[in-house]
């Protein structure tokens, strides 16, 4: 029998028409923002577009990935670029770097502006040198024209978003403060495209991280398991960047929450009888995913690993199954917390009743962080405290990305997790209102187990949501899976 394809996908045709539709959400919700604040409907939104960069002093050209405002607005791939939109006319202009004749000779062909106004279906094309020339050949009132720049907070990194610089910039007035919320507020709901694209990464991924179970094996080193997806989202999916650094944490490593960085580099042995978590997504023009999968790196659940994994699948599926519009995120981070206590206290490693632990906040010591974030552009997709949504101060729920009710449209990723963290458990051990609910016989055998999070990525629907992720979740599909039966099972 001939063996199955490596891959059942190929990477999608993108259509630029995505982001003409972002463009044309962006105008209608700043026309109607300034008609509502009885201002007049002229000016021009400007964004700068990512700069090239070098590594420190020297010419190595770090791989060049476009900033999200701007990839959102232009879909533009290349680096030194601005964008620009009319207000009134809902007009866009691409203003292009000025690339020197030597360009050609060290890497390619200077498009011609007749073929950046095609690819990124815009209404013109000048150069960067031109900004200030165009936009005032551009106006047509009385006045100087009115600049809308991007400058905001990012409340995932505390960073600012960059506001357009470019010479002449003083000859416009310019307006800090109208831009920032109404585009972060556009990215928050996905169009059918973005969700397209949202869905061909979460299938990539998916499929890759079944093909990292699939190849596990214990003396295999973390940072073979990166490889093996890597390889995979890029080869048959054309993911040329990841969403993020990927987590391989093996044993107590999956505990790390962002373990995989530069100090913590993936690089363990995988020894017989430790859990895995492997936190990758890919991400395919610009949009991403951001999917978690833990299991035994043997290929068979101890009774242990069942306890905590179930646990916090138990978590995931009661998250996704009360998901709809209008349900409120921190009230889902606490029904996780719920049933990974409860599923805790069945498992005699918690003791006591389950509200007052509730209400000590005892679940923090054992998922620190959010329930799940905004997914898009960004992993950490921006829009999750807008609009005056408070940020909670409980321990855990401070960690939420969101606190905002749910609203069709809005991709989130459900990623409860359970963790044996020596840095939270020892202080929480002598902490004598929390001491009171922790088993410390039972709970000593989980010294060194680390942890499991289960992470897949939703779409809120008009009455309920859509998983995008399709990983084998169960422990009997994990085990099958690991043992070499196809995934997705094969339909009878
Ligand atoms: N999954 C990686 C992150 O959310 O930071």
């Amino acid at each position: 029998m001939a063996s199955p394809p490596p891959s059942l996908l190929s990477p999608p045709q993108v259509p630029m028409e995505l982001h003409k539709l972002n463009r044309e959400k962006l105008v209608n919700a700043l026309r109607e923002h300034l008609t509502k604040s009885s201002r007049s409907v002229e000016g021009f939104v400007i964004l700068q577009g990512g700069e090239e960069r070098t590594r420190y002093c020297t010419d190595h050209a770090e791989l060049f990935r476009q900033e999200s405002y701007f990839a959102y607005l232009f879909g533009v791939k290349e680096p030194d670029f601005y964008g620009a939109i009319d207000v009134a006319t809902g007009e866009s202009i691409l203003f292009a770097p000025r690339l020197p004749a030597e360009y050609a000779v060290w890497l390619g062909e200077i498009k011609p502006l007749a073929y950046l106004k095609e690819t990124y279906m815009v209404d013109k094309v000048f150069y960067t040198d031109e900004i200030a020339r165009t936009l005032h050949d551009q106006h047509q009132g009385s006045d100087r024209p009115s600049l809308f720049l991007l400058h905001g907070l990012n409340t995932d990194s505390n960073n600012f978003s960059k506001p357009a610089d470019f010479e002449g910039i003083e000859k416009f007035k310019t307006d800090m403060t109208t831009l920032h919320p109404i585009l972060t507020e556009c990215r928050v709901s996905k169009s059918e495209m973005e969700l397209a694209l949202i869905q061909f990464a979460n299938d990539i991924s998916s499929e890759a991280h079944v093909k990292v179970m699939r190849e596990t094996k214990v003396g295999m080193k973390e940072y073979q398991l990166e490889s093996i997806f890597l390889h995979h989202t890029y080869m048959y999916g054309g993911c040329r960047h990841c969403s993020y650094t990927c987590i391989c944490a093996t044993g107590d490593n999956s505990s790390v929450l962002h373990y995989g960085h530069a100090a913590a580099p993936n690089d363990k042995t995988l020894n017989d009888g430790d859990m895995s978590l492997l936190d990758m997504g890919a991400e395919y023009h610009f949009y991403g995913s951001d999917i978690t999968c833990s299991f035994p790196v043997n290929g068979r659940f101890t009774s242990d690993q069942s306890l905590i994994y179930n646990a916090v699948l138990d978590a995931h599926n009661a998250v996704i199954a009360s998901m709809k519009p209008g349900t409120n995120w921190v009230n889902m981070h606490k029904l996780a917390e719920r049933v990974i206590l409860e599923a805790l206290k069945k498992g005699s490693l918690l003791l006591g009743d389950v509200d007052d632990m509730m209400s000590k906040r005892l679940g923090a010591v054992f998922m620190p962080h959010g329930l799940g974030h905004f997914l898009g552009i960004d992993t950490h997709d921006p829009g999750g405290y807008l609009k005056g949504v408070e940020r909670p101060t409980d321990s855990g729920l401070k960690s939420l990305r969101t606190s905002r009710e749910l609203e069709e449209g809005m991709v989130i990723t459900v990623e409860p997790g359970c963790y044996f963290i020596d840095a939270l458990l020892g202080p929480a051990m002598k902490n004598p209102t929390i001491s009171k609910f922790i088993n410390c016989e039972e709970i000593k055998r989980f010294e060194g187990f680390g942890g499991v999070r289960i992470e897949s990525d939703l779409y809120v629907t008009s009455d309920g949501c859509v998983n995008m992720t399709k990983v084998p979740r169960e422990t009997h599909e994990i085990e099958a899976v690991m043992a070499g039966v196809p995934w997705p099972p094969p339909t009878k």
